[in-house]
């Protein structure tokens, strides 16, 4: 079949075209409705069918034949550890970590929070988690404490799953301290905190809250899958929106068991068997897609890398680990392409390793620059592949669908609309905007499996942030149009959200932060452009009237606030005490014009700028911070 015929077809009868995808899982009871599409904008998918995430993912796998295949591959070059887990090998310890979660009184329904590093263990906490039916919210390493204590606070944990440390390049991340500060910083408390303490550092325990992972792992038996409704909720992963306050993503356990087992022949061409790698963390959703669920669901070897493209310990990383375990398909961000490039521009550590089996590389997370696609596409000898998601989705939402058809590649663009995802261009009136014309896009209702359902305990701003713009679509936020061939181009968000190596993030966010000094009057931070983060945030913030202050105090200040209450993950570096902010005559932030100027690209004066003059001293701060050319 043709990528036109598996579109139509997915549009056109979406009942009978998910119907059959859901023969890829396992069932404990065969859904007799596919789509419950009886409240609308809320659509369910597979109401009546019962299922176990767990099962699907490993001992299903080990009872049809792959028991000693490699499930998962450790591969940390920052401890100097390699370590295999059959299938088999593997599902007995998530069902151990099962029990041990069982004998915490965690129930189905109940939340738990994963706080950790790239290790097996994480991984394990999230299956045992869906083997029980308790529902897992990863929280990326890279967060401080006050984004941990939001989110504690959001899901409501009877369980947080935690290690003594993470391992960045240069110094170690000791995790204890951290959460601790967000337990307390949170008005919820968990009942348990269960901690693996690595060798790098011990962390210390809070006596009648405090477990250890191994101790208590070593007295627990397995537990076996409990079967959980299609619509049960599988995971919550929480993600920038456009105030401090995190979306809290709901992923169901059924739609997302057949999207993701569905996605990995028809998007990525991968075969069972193969081993595939998505270079990630498990915080974000790439890493909860395509690190854990859909290559086990798919009974593929995934592999767990605990290092960087760059500095762990070179620029050959990546080459070295694909030849090592023998990848057939890489995922990762357009960013650490760049690194590597900037490492390594001619590419001589790629020629020192055997990458034989290497296929295809896919790349998502941000907008990816023809320059990265060339300089891969030429280096390594593999389609490159860009293509389109979020958080929202979990899954592609425009690809090159390779397992069905390949397209020619247009740099620039990640190519054409996924099966099921029916992509709309609109105008600020609702009408679709023509070829070539810069609108939102959005995709039309309903959206297909394995997408959020809602966010967590918030309806109705699930309804506001997405759904009720334009009624009958999906708000996306980004913007872009589609050509005369319907490649789909994505060009930039349409709120407040930038994208720092690969990570999304709010600058609304970090002007609440701001606003909190003490000093500050208002603020403003915008994303400027990076040659290898793709953007960086930069604030610019006014001091309060009467504030005797040494401005690159508060500047250094703001910095450190940042990093404290945000996390090193903003990569928050600069900020700029100005004397006055640009603004419309009706008092809005002209942050889009400060933005082209940073990045020197052609602006016009806005005809409602209050004082045009205050540009030129935004041009000059930024020229002191390294940015903004002067207009042709
Ligand atoms: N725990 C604690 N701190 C973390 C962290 C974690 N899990 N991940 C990152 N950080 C810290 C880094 O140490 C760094 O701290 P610093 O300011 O003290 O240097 C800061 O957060 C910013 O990290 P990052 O933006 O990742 O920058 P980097 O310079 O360490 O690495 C890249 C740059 C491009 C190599 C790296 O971002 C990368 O590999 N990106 C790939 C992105 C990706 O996988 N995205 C997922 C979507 S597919
Ligand atoms: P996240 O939810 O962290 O995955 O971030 C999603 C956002 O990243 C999208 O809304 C886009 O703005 C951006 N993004 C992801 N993939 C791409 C891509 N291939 N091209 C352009 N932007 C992308």
């Amino acid at each position: 079949m043709t990528y036109q015929d598996v579109y139509e077809r997915s549009l056109a009868e979406p009942e009978a075209f998910w119907g059959k995808a859901a023969e890829l899982i396992d069932w404990d009871v065969v859904p007799q409705q596919v789509l419950d599409d009886s409240r609308p904008p809320f659509y369910r998918w597979f109401p009546d069918g019962v299922l176990n995430t767990c099962h699907n993912v490993l001992d299903r796998h080990v009872d049809g034949g792959r028991a000693d295949q490699l499930a998962l591959i450790y591969d940390s070059p920052v401890t100097d550890t390699v370590k295999s887990f059959t299938y088999r090998e593997f599902r007995d310890e998530v069902a151990i970590l099962a029990g041990a979660l069982s004998d915490l009184g965690v129930k189905k329904g109940d939340r738990v929070i994963i706080y950790m590093p790239m290790v097996p263990e994480a991984a394990m906490a999230m299956l045992a988690c869906a083997r029980i039916g308790a529902i897992h919210s990863v929280v990326f390493g890279g967060f401080a404490a006050n984004e941990l204590a939001t989110r504690i606070d959001d899901a409501q944990p009877t369980v947080i799953l935690s290690a003594s440390c993470g391992i960045e390049p240069g110094r170690i991340v000791e995790y204890k301290p951290l959460l601790d500060a967000a337990i307390d910083l949170a008005d919820h408390k968990p009942r348990t905190v269960m901690v693996l303490q690595r060798p790098q550092a011990r962390a210390t325990m809070v006596e009648g809250r405090d477990v250890d992972w191994l101790e208590r792992v070593s007295s627990a038996s397995p537990v076996d899958c409990v079967p959980v409704a299609a619509t049960d909720p599988l995971y919550i992963l929480y993600t920038s929106g456009t105030t401090g306050e995190p979306k809290g993503i709901v992923r169901d356990n059924g739609g997302h068991a057949v999207a993701l087992a569905w996605s990995m022949q028809s998007l990525y061409g991968v075969e069972p068997g193969e081993t595939y790698w998505a270079a990630s963390d498990l915080g974000w959703t790439v890493g909860h897609s395509y690190i854990v669920y859909a290559p086990l669901f798919h009974g593929c070897t995934t592999i767990l890398y605990e290092g960087k493209p760059v500095g762990t310990p070179d620029p050959g990383a990546f080459w070295r680990v694909i030849a090592q375990h023998g990848v057939s398909v890489l995922f990762t961000a357009p960013t650490a392409f760049r690194a590597i490039k900037r490492d390594d521009p001619d590419g001589e550590f790629i020629a020192r390793y055997d990458l034989s089996k290497f296929q295809t590389l896919f790349l998502a997370g941000e907008r990816c620059d023809p320059d990265t696609l060339h300089w891969a596409e030429e280096k390594l000898g593999v389609p490159v592949i860009d293509h389109w998601w979020q958080t929202e989705s979990g899954w592609p939402m425009a690809t090159n669908p390779i397992g069905i058809e390949t397209f020619p590649i247009k740099p620039g663009s990640p190519t054409l609309p996924v099966p099921g995802y029916d992509i709309r261009v609109l105008k600020e009136s609702g009408e679709e905007c023509d070829p070539g014309e810069i609108g939102a896009i959005v995709v039309r209702l309903p959206l297909p499996p394995g997408t959020l359902p809602t966010l967590w305990n918030a309806d109705d701003r699930f309804l506001d942030a997405y759904m009720n713009t334009y009624p009958g679509f999906y708000l996306t936020a980004d913007a872009g149009y589609k050509d005369d061939d319907g490649y789909v181009y994505i060009m930039s968000r349409i709120d407040d959200i930038i994208n720092t190596a690969g990570h999304r993030l709010s600058t609304g966010a970090m002007e609440e932060v701001l606003a909190e000094h003490p000093d500050v009057a208002e603020c403003a931070v915008i994303g400027v452009a990076d040659e290898l983060k793709g953007q960086l945030p930069i604030g610019f913030v006014v001091l309060a009237a009467g504030a005797d202050r040494d401005p690159a105090e508060v500047e250094s200040e703001l910095v450190a606030m940042i990093r404290e209450r945000i996390g090193p993950v903003a990569s928050f570096k600069q900020a700029s005490v100005v004397a006055r902010l640009p603004k419309t005559r009706s008092g809005k932030i002209l942050r889009g014009t400060m933005r082209n100027i940073a990045d020197g690209e052609e602006w016009t004066m806005p005809a409602t700028i209050d004082d045009p003059a205050i540009l030129d001293e935004i041009g000059v701060a930024l020229s002191s911070m390294g940015y903004g050319k002067e207009q042709q």
